[in-house]
């Protein structure tokens, strides 16, 4: 809903693949949390896999959360030897026992590389195998390599990263990566999204939804119902056209009565939607979460619950955050 033309530009690339009038060596899709970045890949899964191609995703996970170095290509090229028909049998789930199934499937063996490498030739010797690999398995048919969260990549992951993005120019294969922009400086990562400023690359920027998008979902999500332009265009404004808010904020007007069922369907509580928000612990605590990793400056506070404060703000983003509305005004 609403991210047509976003879903139109990832179509496009996995329409060109393979071909040689491909110039772009990777797609990104940027935007603050909760605008619909992995909501927006699930829908280009469904659309390559409609279409004959493949779709292999990973998430990298915030350290601390217990997924090893190298993890989200580990698992990603799990789904690809799968894709591929490779049959682990015995072999190893590691990223190096993966990479040595690949390197088979190649036509080649990995050497034993465990202990004779230094970690970073060791990363990208990984890189090419996996590499070599995707373009072999690409022959078949082509696919989406995709890495969801890329903002919480590690070191070694995002090396690879960068390496599979660079050297992916006019093969079978298209490398995606979504990732919240406002946390990408001074993590692994920054370096591989830098680069592809300048490197031929397709941006996909997520904004805010219009109001129309917006009125949409909350059709979708409660049936088609005929809401006041005032209350729609205000609903709007307080969730900042985030798809997130507006899930969290319509589930949050309908407990506490500003939305209610009447006999024909869903009708707003007119004195209610007056009401400035107040944002009870539960949500609060969803939002919190949600945003957690964000810096935790009153810019970075802003910026990211900003979606939210239009209306409300300060006193919003302040309940929402325990802190006091002088300390993020
Ligand atoms: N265009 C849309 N129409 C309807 N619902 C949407 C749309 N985009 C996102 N949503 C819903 O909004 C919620 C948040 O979206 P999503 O999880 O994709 O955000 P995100 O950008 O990946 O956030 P994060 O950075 O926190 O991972 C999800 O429940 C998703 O299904
Ligand atoms: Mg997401």
């Amino acid at each position: 809903m609403g991210r047509e033309r976003e879903l139109a530009a990832l179509q496009e690339q996995f329409r060109r693949l393979g071909s040689p009038d491909h110039p772009e060596r990777a797609v990104l899709i940027e935007g603050v949390a909760g605008v619909g970045k992995s909501r927006l890949l699930q829908e280009f899964r469904y659309f390559c896999q409609l279409n004959g191609g493949g779709f292999f995703l990973s998430n990298c996970r915030p350290a601390g959360a217990g997924a090893g170095p190298g993890e989200p290509l580990s698992e990603v090229l799990r789904q690809a030897l799968a894709g591929a028909g490779v049959d682990l049998g015995e072999s190893g789930s590691d990223l190096v026992s993966l990479c040595a199934a690949a390197a088979r499937y190649a036509g080649s063996e990995l050497p034993d590389v465990r202990g004779r490498l230094d970690p970073a030739q060791l990363t990208l010797h990984l890189a090419d195998t996996m590499l070599r690999f995707l373009e072999a398995s690409g022959r078949d048919r082509p696919f989406v390599v995709a890495f969801d969260d890329v903002q919480w990549a590690d070191g070694p992951t995002a090396e690879m990263l960068g390496y599979l993005a660079r050297n992916a120019l006019g093969g079978p294969f298209l490398v995606c990566l979504a990732y919240r922009r406002e946390e990408v400086k001074g993590t692994a990562s920054q370096a591989l999204i830098d680069e592809f400023a300048t490197e031929p690359a397709v941006r996909v920027p997520l904004e805010s939804l219009t109001s129309t998008a917006v009125s949409t979902m909350v059709n979708s999500m409660l049936g088609q119902v005929e809401f006041p332009a005032e209350f729609l265009d205000r609903f709007t404004e307080d969730t900042g056209g985030n798809p997130f808010f507006a899930i969290e904020l319509l589930r949050l007007h309908a407990q506490e009565g500003t939305l209610y069922r009447g006999a024909g369907g869903w009708q707003v509580n007119e004195s209610a939607a007056q009401e400035p928000v107040r944002v009870p612990a539960s949500v609060r605590e969803l939002v919190e979460r949600r945003v957690r990793a964000l810096p935790r400056d009153a810019l970075g506070v802003l910026e990211a619950l900003a979606v939210l404060a239009r209306r409300a703000h300060p006193e919003l983003v302040a309940d929402m955050l325990s802190a006091s509305a002088d300390a993020v005004a």
